[in-house]
């Protein structure tokens, strides 16, 4: 999501604000490896890479981690909700083990590097909760706490957890942290530059061709040749792989406020109940804290955000009575149909390209953890737990037909249905100032924006990824597509992928 999107902006961005941008490419570029996308996967992996003596330029089509990864909840655990009783089912006992390993080993990893590079980004260790108010769930979380046990993890089942409200039960995890993800992120990518790697922002990458070497090309025109390419964009562009049809995207808001320090949670929480809540607090500078709430998920472009920002917030004042709310903002990460990331080589038979996505709500961790193992691949190193992250995994398809096929009937409902169905909405001249609605003009669908002057902006309503419609959030004031999460300005510039390619002008 685009910072200038927000209506008051992520608390990350606002405290640790991008500086000057570093330059796109001059003419054409020949590396080692492009990195594409400057989050916390794609950072880390570029990081990693650097540090072994690689060649790295790194693409951002906007400014350094702005992404979804400057504007999450930033707690750095390996206790992912409700993942291990799952993964005891569906990958074995040994599947959970490698999950728990390889996400604590990230986090332990990441404590390294601040303390290497003498990182000041409000390290702070703590403990994280998975809890439930809901006395149904006691027994689901006695599983995890088994489960996340058994996989390694130092899980216990709990009822007191220093929230400010009894809960029925949790699962405690130790020795977990929290930090400023773009007080690390930055100085990891000063240092990528120390270590003689290129960053480049405003560098959109529109075309990939495969190949010895792999050729890019850029928004601007440019070409970037490398021998290998890493394609941490988050949803995945130019997806031969067709990894879309096993991502799902969810997006969540976050709201935020300073709390006197004794009111503040120190630990991190979560709770599946109400639509998510997950809970943390940070420093502030005056030494009060600053309580952040996320919950309220729902698919890209299907939600009257507003009423759920209203709702999220509600929560977080009666549950921490005292709070003074500054900040709100939203993002959305992808669920994979395994819950499972895919990380390792992008598609069967390629050779030079790589992928890092489906999160699905842990990508700090995971996209440590992503960076690691992609820099390990590319060395020719075994990595124990590869197999159970590989997107050209076939075990888990039978598994997954659940997920797949309920996510694949919504994306051919919005593919289909928009294609058939009769466009009843508002006209062009029922939309108020700040509305925008998709309005069909002869045979094509205009999404029409009037802003706050009364002037119109219209462009195709068609995403240029698949084609599905794309439907107006107001409260963020951008298009959103329901079927793989693409967001576009009013203006039609694309604030996020899968789509590379803006919406174009259309007459209203
Ligand atoms: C509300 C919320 C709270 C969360 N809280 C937590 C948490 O507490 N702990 C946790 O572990 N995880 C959390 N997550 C998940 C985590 O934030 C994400 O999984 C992670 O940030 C994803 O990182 P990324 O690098 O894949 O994506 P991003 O940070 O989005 O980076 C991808 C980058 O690629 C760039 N890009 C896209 N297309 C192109 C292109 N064509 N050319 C060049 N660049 C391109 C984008 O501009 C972007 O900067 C949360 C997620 C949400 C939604
Ligand atoms: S994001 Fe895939 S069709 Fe819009």
């Amino acid at each position: 999501m685009n910072a200038e999107t927000d209506p008051q902006g992520s608390y990350w961005l606002d405290t640790a604000p991008p500086g000057a941008p570093a330059p796109p490419p001059t003419g054409d570029l020949t590396v080692d490896v492009a990195v594409i996308g400057g989050g916390i996967a794609g950072l880390s992996t570029a990081w990693e890479l650097a540090r072994q003596g690689r060649e790295v330029a790194v693409l951002e089509a906007g400014r350094l981690a702005a992404g979804v990864t400057g504007h999450t909840t930033a707690k750095l655990t390996a206790l992912h909700t409700l993942i291990y009783d799952r993964l005891r089912r569906t990958r074995g006992p040994e599947g959970a083990r490698l999950y728990a390993r390889s996400q604590d080993s990230a986090i332990r990893h990441a404590a390294d590097v601040v303390a290497e590079l003498g990182i000041e980004c409000e390290w702070e260790e703590a403990a994280a909760y998975t809890y439930a108010e809901d006395p149904g769930r006691v027994a689901e979380l006695r599983a995890e706490a088994d489960a996340a046990r058994e996989a390694g993890l130092p899980a216990e089942f709990v009822t007191e957890t220093g929230l400010p409200f009894p809960v029925a039960g949790a699962v405690r995890v130790s020795g977990q942290a929290q930090f400023h993800p773009r007080k690390y992120l930055l100085a990891l990518a000063d240092d990528l530059v120390r270590r003689g790697a290129s960053v480049h922002e405003g560098t959109r990458v529109v075309d990939l061709t495969e190949g010895e070497p792999c050729v890019l090309r850029t928004e601007a025109g440019g070409s970037v040749r490398a021998r290998e390419v890493v394609i941490a964009t988050h949803y995945p562009v130019f997806d031969r792989a067709l990894l879309f049809a096993r991502l799902s995207p969810r997006r969540e808001l976050v709201v935020a406020g300073a709390v006197d320090a004794e009111a503040a949670p120190r630990d991190m929480y979560i709770t599946p109940d109400r639509n998510t809540r997950s809970i943390r607090s940070a420093p502030l500078a005056d030494g009060r804290r600053l309580l952040i709430v996320t919950g309220e998920h729902f698919t890209p472009g299907t939600a009257d955000t507003e009423e759920r920002f209203a709702r999220l917030a509600h929560w977080a004042e009666s549950r921490f009575p005292g709070v003074t709310l500054t900040h709100r903002w939203a993002t959305q990460d992808n669920d994979s149909t395994d819950s499972v990331p895919l990380v390792g080589p992008f598609r069967p038979g390629g050779r030079h390209t790589y992928v890092a996505t489906g999160f699905g709500g842990w990508g700090l961790s995971g996209g440590i953890m992503a960076g690691r193992l992609i820099s390990d691949l590319l060395a020719g190193r075994e990595v124990e737990w590869s197999g159970l992250y590989d997107p050209r995994r076939v075990g888990t398809v039978v598994r997954e037909a659940g997920a797949f096929l309920k996510h694949q009937a919504q994306v051919t409902r919005h593919f289909v249905g928009d294609r058939i169905s009769p466009l009843t909405g508002p006209g062009i001249e029922d939309i108020a100032p700040g509305e925008g609605a998709v309005v069909r003009v002869g045979a094509s669908h205009c999404a029409v924006h009037r802003d706050a002057d009364g002037q119109l902006h219209s462009v195709s309503a068609r995403c240029t990824h698949l084609g599905c419609l794309v439907a107006f959030n107001k409260a963020e004031q951008a298009w959103e597509c329901p079927c793989h999460g693409s967001r576009f300005g009013v203006d039609g510039r694309v604030l996020q992928g899968p789509a590379v390619r803006p919406l174009p002008k259309r007459e209203p």
